[in-house]
C-alpha cells in the first residue's frame, strides 16, 4: 500500500468519495518524478496506447492514436453549471448543478472498474507563487497523467505548498469505460456517446466524463485555467484569457510584451514563437506562453503570467518555414497525438515538409500513400511538449511577478472585409473590437468549413460565466489601470478573389508587430479609418518583402455596405445579452455605423506619405511646409491632416 502523501483532509475525503463512487481496482498517488513518467509510458507502450518513436530521431517521445470519435474538444457537451441560468449566460450550455451532479453520479458509478485511479497534484502557474492555483486531478487515464506532467507543474512539491488547509480545485475525470471482468481494454478508451465536460463555477469544481482528448481531459488547461479561473478573476478583479504572451525586443534593445487572443487553431502558437525576417533588423521575439494568460492589475499596469508549463500545439502546418521554434520544442520528450508515423519511426503531418513521404501509417493506424486521398494526420492532431524546450522561451516566462503588457491583439480567421491591422480609438472601443471578433470554424472547433461565428475575445468556449458580465468586467479593469495596454485587431487570413491568402503571414507578421510596438512606444502615427487607427503603407517596413502599395491598400480596404451589414449583425448578436450588455457597446456600434455612413463606398488608405514620428510631428509647421514644397507625392497625407 502506498502512503498517502498529504495530510490535507479535504483532499483525502474527496479522493475517498471518488473511489467509493468510481470503484477503481487501485488508487495511485502520482509523485511527478521522471521514473514515474517513464514507467507509465512503458506501461502504455505495453498496452498499445503509446508507440515509442525512434529514439535517434525523437528521443523519449511517443505517439498516441485516439478513437476517431474523440479528436477535439466537444463544445456541445460542455456545461457551465451555475445555480442560476443567467449566470452561465446565453453563450454557454447550462444545467442546474444538483441535476448535473446526479446525472454524473449515475454515469460514474463503478466507471473505473478494472482500472487504476490516479491522483495528480498540479499547480497552474509557478509553484508557490501568489498568482498560482493548485488543482488535483483524479483520472483513470495514464495518458492524461503523462500529458499533465508536461503541461503543468506536477508532483510531490504541490502537497507542501497546499499544506493541511490549502485551497485546491478538484478536477475529476474518467474516460467512462469500465473494464468489467473478462472485458479487454482498448488502446484509447472513451465514451463518446456519454461525454460531459462540466464546471461548477460557484463551488470551483470540475467533472469530466467520457473523453480522453486535450482540453476535455487535461483539466488544468481549459477547464481550470480558463473556465473556472475566469470566474475567479471576475470575483477577484483580474483576467483569465485565451491568449499567447510574447516579448518583442527592438534592434535598440527596448523590450515590450504583448498578449494576443485568436480562436482555437488560428495562429497563437505561431505568433508566440515568431521568427522575425532578417531584413527587419535585429528584432527578437520571445515566448512566455502560447495559449493562456492570467493578467493582474498592479501599480496601474497589467502583468501577465502563463499558467501552463507546456504546449499542446496544433501539428498540421507546423514546419521549419512556418514555426521553427515549435518544431524544436517537440524535437524530444514529446507526446504526439493523432499524427502520422513514418517508416523510420518518426512523425509526419500535413505541411511539415513540402513533399510527403512515399509511405506512412496514418493517424488511425492504416497504410497511407500520398495518392490515397485521406489526410495522414488528423487536422486537430497535436504535440504535447515542455515549454522550456522552446528556443525562443522568454527569460521571464516563470517569473511569478509576470510581465507587463503593452498591447492586446485580437483576431480571427476572416476571408473578406477584415483589414490586416487596426487600433482601437480607446479602451471601450477596444473591448468592443474584441467582443465582436468573428472567425471561420477550424478543426479545433468543428462545424462547416467557411462558416463564420462570433468568438468574443476568442473566449466563446472558455468563459465560465455570463459573457455580457465578462464584457463589463473588461471595461471595469480598464478603469483600474492608469497605463492600459493599447488594443489592436488583426487578420492574417484575408483572401483575394482566387481564394489565396493576400498576406504572407507567419514571420512576416513581424512587420505588423513592429508598428504595434512603435504605437505603444508613441513613436509612430496612424491614419483614421471607419474601423479604427491604421498604419499607412509608409508606416510599415517593406524591406525584404515584395508587397506593393496597391496590394496593401486592398488588404486594408473597408467596403461600406459590408461594414454596415456587419454593424447590423453586431446589434443582432448583442440582443441576447439583454441587461448584461454594456451600454458602451450601443455607443460603439452607433459610432461605427456613422463613420461608415460618412465614408466612401470602398474606404481606402490615402496614398502613401512617410508618417512623422511623434517627435517629428511636434516640430514646427515650417518644417512641414519645406517638405511639402520638395516632394509633392510624399506630403499628401500631411496636407490632409493639416487641413483638419
Ligand atoms: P489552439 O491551440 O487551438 O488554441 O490554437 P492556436 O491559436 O495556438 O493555433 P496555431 O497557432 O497552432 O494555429 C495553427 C493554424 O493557423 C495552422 O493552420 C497555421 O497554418 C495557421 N496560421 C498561423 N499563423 C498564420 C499566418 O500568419 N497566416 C496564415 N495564413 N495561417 C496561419
Ligand atoms: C483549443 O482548442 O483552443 C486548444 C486545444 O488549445 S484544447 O486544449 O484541446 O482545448
Ligand atoms: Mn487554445
Amino acid at each position: 500500500m502506498q502512503q498517502i502523501p498529504t495530510k490535507n483532509k479535504k483532499v483525502i475525503e474527496w479522493v475517498n468519495r471518488a473511489a467509493a463512487l468510481c470503484e477503481p481496482d487501485h488508487i495511485y498517488w502520482c509523485d511527478g518524478t521522471e521514473e514515474e513518467y517513464e514507467r507509465l509510458c512503458q506501461e502504455m507502450v505495453d498496452k498499445g496506447t503509446f508507440i515509442r518513436l525512434n529514439p535517434k530521431k525523437r528521443p523519449n517521445s511517443y505517439l498516441a492514436r485516439s478513437n476517431p470519435k474523440d479528436v477535439a474538444r466537444v463544445e456541445a457537451r460542455t456545461f457551465i453549471c451555475s445555480e442560476k441560468k443567467e449566470d452561465a449566460g446565453p453563450t454557454n450550455n447550462w444545467a442546474p448543478p444538483k441535476k448535473m451532479k446526479k446525472k454524473l453520479g449515475r454515469l460514474m458509478k463503478g466507471c473505473m472498474h478494472g482500472r487504476t485511479m490516479y491522483v495528480i497534484p498540479f499547480s497552474m502557474g509557478p509553484l508557490g507563487s501568489d498568482i498560482a492555483q493548485i488543482g488535483i486531478e483524479i483520472t483513470d487515464s495514464p495518458y492524461v497523467v503523462a500529458n499533465m506532467r508536461i503541461m503543468t507543474r506536477m508532483g510531490e512539491k504541490v502537497w507542501d505548498v497546499l499544506g493541511e488547509k490549502g485551497f485546491f480545485v478538484p478536477c475529476m475525470h474518467s474516460v467512462g469505460m469500465p473494464l468489467e471482468k473478462g472485458k479487454k481494454d482498448v488502446a484509447w478508451p472513451c465514451n463518446p456517446d456519454n461525454t460531459y465536460i462540466t464546471h461548477f463555477p460557484e463551488t470551483r469544481e470540475i467533472i469530466s466524463f467520457g473523453s480522453g482528448y486535450g482540453g476535455n481531459a487535461l483539466l488544468g488547461k481549459k477547464c481550470l485555467a480558463l473556465r473556472i479561473a475566469s470566474k475567479m478573476a471576475k470575483d477577484e478583479g483580474w483576467l483569465a484569457e485565451h491568449m499567447l504572451i510574447s516579448g518583442l525586443e527592438s534592434p535598440t534593445g527596448e523590450k515590450r510584451y504583448i498578449a494576443a487572443a485568436f480562436p482555437s487553431a488560428c495562429g497563437k502558437t505561431n505568433l508566440a514563437m515568431l521568427i522575425p525576417p532578417k531584413a527587419l533588423g535585429d528584432w527578437k521575439v520571445t515566448t512566455v506562453g502560447d495559449d493562456i494568460a492570467w493578467l493582474k492589475p498592479k501599480n496601474g499596469k497589467l502583468y501577465a503570467i502563463n499558467p501552463e508549463a507546456g504546449f499542446f500545439g496544433v501539428a498540421p502546418g507546423t514546419s521549419a518555414k512556418t514555426n521553427k521554434n515549435a518544431l524544436a520544442s517537440c524535437s524530444a520528450n514529446t507526446i504526439f497525438t493523432n499524427v502520422a508515423l513514418t517508416d523510420d519511426g518518426d512523425v509526419w503531418w500535413e505541411g511539415m515538409t513540402e513533399t510527403a513521404p512515399k509511405h506512412l501509417i496514418d493517424w488511425q493506424g492504416a497504410d497511407w500513400t500520398p495518392d490515397c486521398g485521406r489526410p495522414a494526420a488528423h487536422p486537430n492532431s497535436r504535440f504535447t511538449a515542455p515549454a522550456k524546450q522552446c528556443p525562443s522561451i522568454d527569460a521571464n516566462w516563470e517569473n511569478p511577478e509576470g510581465v507587463p503588457i503593452s498591447a492586446f491583439i485580437f483576431g480571427g480567421r476572416l476571408a473578406t472585409n477584415a483589414p490586416l491591422v487596426y487600433q482601437s480609438f480607446d479602451w471601450a472601443h477596444g473591448v468592443f473590437l474584441a467582443a465582436t471578433v468573428g472567425s471561420e470554424k477550424t478543426a479545433a472547433s468543428e462545424g462547416k468549413t467557411g462558416e463564420i461565428r462570433r468568438d468574443p475575445f476568442a473566449m466563446l468556449p472558455f468563459c465560465g460565466y455570463n459573457m455580457g458580465d465578462y464584457f463589463g468586467h473588461w471595461l471595469n479593469i480598464g478603469r483600474k489601470l492608469s497605463m492600459m495596454p493599447l488594443i489592436f485587431r488583426v487578420n492574417w487570413f484575408r483572401k483575394d478573389t482566387d481564394g489565396h491568402f493576400i498576406w504572407p503571414g507567419f514571420g512576416e507578421n513581424m512587420r505588423v508587430l513592429e508598428w504595434i510596438f512603435k504605437r505603444t512606444a508613441g513613436t509612430i502615427g496612424a491614419v483614421e479609418s471607419p474601423l479604427g487607427l491604421m498604419p499607412s503603407y509608409a508606416d510599415l517596413t517593406w524591406k525584404g518583402l515584395d508587397f506593393s502599395e496597391q496590394q496593401f491598400v486592398d488588404l486594408m480596404a473597408i467596403d461600406k455596405v459590408q461594414g454596415l451589414n456587419e454593424a447590423l449583425s453586431q446589434v443582432e448578436y448583442f440582443k441576447q445579452f439583454k441587461k448584461t450588455l454594456p451600454p458602451e457597446f450601443i455607443n460603439e456600434v452607433s459610432l461605427l455605423s456613422l463613420r461608415l455612413v460618412r465614408s466612401n463606398e470602398v474606404w481606402k488608405l490615402p496614398a502613401s506619405a512617410p508618417m512623422k514620428s511623434v517627435a517629428q510631428k511636434k516640430a514646427s509647421s515650417t518644417v512641414k511646409r519645406k517638405v511639402k514644397s520638395k516632394t509633392v507625392s510624399k506630403t499628401k497625407k500631411t496636407t490632409i491632416r493639416s487641413k483638419k
